[in-house]
C-alpha cells in the first residue's frame, strides 16, 4: 500500500441485514397495536421473551459459586458437551466415534464445521434446500465453500418438494456436503418424515455425500426425542457427518450464544485428527468460546431438578407454539397447513407487496419472504392479525395454496 492509499477503499457498501433491519424498524414503530412476527425468538402469551426459571436459578448458582474465570480452552466447557450429547444422540451404547466442542451459538458451530470442510475439501459444494435461513449460504461461502441450491419447499402445495430435492441430491458429486435442518425448518416449519430422512440417508451413503445437520430448535417442535428422530436415523446410517447445535432457542439464552459442533466418523483415528484441526480452527476464529451461557446450561443439565424444570418450561413453549398454529389454521382455510408444521416459523402464501402493506397499514412486522414467527401471536392479537391478512389470502392467485388438502406437515 503506497502512501496516501486508503486502507479500506475496496470495501463495497452493503445493504443492511434484512432480519436485523426488521428488528430496528419494529422497535421504531410507536403504534401500540403493532404485531411483531419477525425475528425468531420465542414470546410468551404476554409477548415477552423471558429468562427461563431453570436458567435463572442456574445463573444465580453460577454467580454465587464460580471461583475463577481462568481460560477453559478452545473446546470450551467439556461437561456441557458431555451432558448435551445424550439429549442429541440418545443414550445408546453403540454410538459411532464422535468429537464435540462448545461454540459461540449455532452460527459458530456452522462456521467452524464449514472451515473444517474447507480444510479437507477446499471449495467443496454444500447443497442447501431453498428457501432457508438467509445466513446459511454466506456462512459456507465466507469459509471458501461453494453453496449450491436445490428445491426444498413447494409454495404451491405448502409441502416439501421432496422428489425435486432427492433428484438434486442424486445428481450431487461424491464429497459434496448436504445441509439439513434437523427439525422445525426455518423459514417454512415443514419437517422431513422419517421415511424421507431414510431416503436422504440412503442417497448420502450411496453418493458419498457428507450430511451437515443444523439442529437449532430441539424440543420446540413435537418433543425432545421426536425432534431428533430423523437426525439419529441419519447418523446411524452414514459413516461421516457434522452436527451444528444451538441451545439459544430451547434454553432461551439467545444473546449468550450457546452452541456445539460434533463431528462423527467411523474411523476412530480420523476423529482424533479432526479434533486437533477443530481446536486449531476454533483457536484462530475465537480462541475460546464465551463461558457464561454454556456454564448455565451445564448447571441446568447437571441437576436433575433443574433439568426437569427446564423440560417442563420447554414443553410449555412448545405447547403454546402448537396451539397458536392450531388457532391460525382454524382462522382461515388458507392457513390450514400451518397446524401440521412445527417450530417458530411458517411461510405465508402472500407476496412481498402484501408484506409491505401489512407492515405499513397494520403495523404487522414479518420477514420480506412472508415468514412469520408464530410466537409473536397470542389471544390478544391473533384475530387482528388474521383479519388484516385475509384479503391477501382470499386473492385468486392463492386460493388453492396451503389448503387443508395440501401435503403440509
Ligand atoms: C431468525 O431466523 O430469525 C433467527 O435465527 C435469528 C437470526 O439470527 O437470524
Amino acid at each position: 500500500m503506497s502512501a496516501g492509499t486508503e486502507a479500506f477503499a475496496r470495501l463495497a457498501p452493503l445493504p443492511a441485514d434484512a432480519l436485523l433491519a426488521l428488528i430496528a424498524l419494529c422497535r421504531a414503530d410507536l403504534r401500540t397495536e403493532k404485531i411483531d412476527v419477525g425475528v425468531g425468538v420465542y414470546r410468551d402469551e404476554a409477548g415477552a421473551t423471558t429468562v427461563l426459571r431453570a436458567v435463572k436459578a442456574a445463573e444465580d448458582r453460577l454467580v454465587a459459586e464460580q471461583s475463577s474465570k481462568a481460560y477453559l480452552g478452545a473446546e470450551g466447557d467439556q461437561r456441557f458437551i458431555e451432558l448435551l450429547a445424550p439429549i442429541v444422540f440418545g443414550d445408546g451404547t453403540n454410538q459411532p466415534p464422535r468429537f464435540g466442542l462448545q461454540t459461540p451459538g449455532g452460527t459458530g458451530a456452522l462456521r467452524l464445521g464449514a472451515e473444517l470442510l474447507a480444510r479437507t475439501a477446499p471449495g467443496a459444494r454444500v447443497w442447501i434446500g431453498t428457501p432457508t435461513w438467509p445466513n446459511h449460504a454466506p456462512i459456507f461461502a465466507e469459509a471458501g465453500l461453494t453453496p449450491a441450491f436445490h428445491p426444498y419447499y413447494d409454495a404451491t402445495s405448502g409441502g416439501i418438494a421432496f422428489n425435486a430435492m432427492l433428484e438434486a441430491l442424486h445428481a450431487a458429486m461424491p464429497g459434496d456436503a448436504v445441509l439439513l435442518h434437523g427439525c422445525s425448518h426455518n423459514p417454512t416449519g415443514t419437517e422431513l418424515s422419517i421415511d424421507e430422512w431414510r431416503a436422504v440417508a440412503a442417497v448420502c451413503t450411496g453418493r458419498g455425500l457428507l450430511p451437515f445437520v443444523d439442529l437449532a430448535y430441539q424440543g420446540l417442535g413435537t418433543g425432545l426425542e421426536e425432534d431428533v428422530a430423523g437426525t439419529r436415523l441419519l447418523l446411524d446410517s452414514v459413516p461421516d457427518a457434522l452436527v451444528a447445535y444451538s441451545c439459544d432457542k430451547n434454553f432461551a439464552v439467545y444473546r449468550e450464544r450457546v452452541g456445539a459442533l460434533w463431528i462423527q466418523t467411523r474411523n476412530p483415528a480420523r476423529v482424533a485428527i479432526a479434533r486437533d484441526n477443530l481446536l486449531a480452527l476454533a483457536r484462530s476464529l475465537w480462541s475460546m468460546p464465551p463461558d457464561h451461557g454454556a456454564a448455565t446450561v451445564r448447571i441446568v443439565l447437571d441437576d436433575p431438578d433443574l433439568a426437569d424444570m427446564w423440560r417442563v418450561e420447554l414443553a410449555t413453549m412448545r405447547q403454546r407454539l402448537n396451539s397458536v398454529r392450531t388457532a391460525l389454521a382454524v382462522a382461515h382455510p388458507g392457513l390450514a397447513g400451518i397446524a401440521a408444521q412445527r417450530g417458530l416459523f411458517s411461510l405465508l402464501p402472500i407476496t412481498s407487496q402484501a408484506v409491505t402493506t401489512l407492515r405499513e397499514a397494520h403495523g404487522i412486522y414479518m420477514a420480506d419472504n412472508a415468514r412469520i414467527n408464530v410466537a409473536g401471536l397470542n389471544a390478544a392479537n391473533l384475530a387482528r392479525f388474521t383479519d388484516a391478512l385475509t384479503p391477501f389470502l382470499d386473492g385468486d392467485q392463492f386460493r388453492n395454496r396451503f389448503s387443508a388438502s395440501s401435503p403440509g406437515r
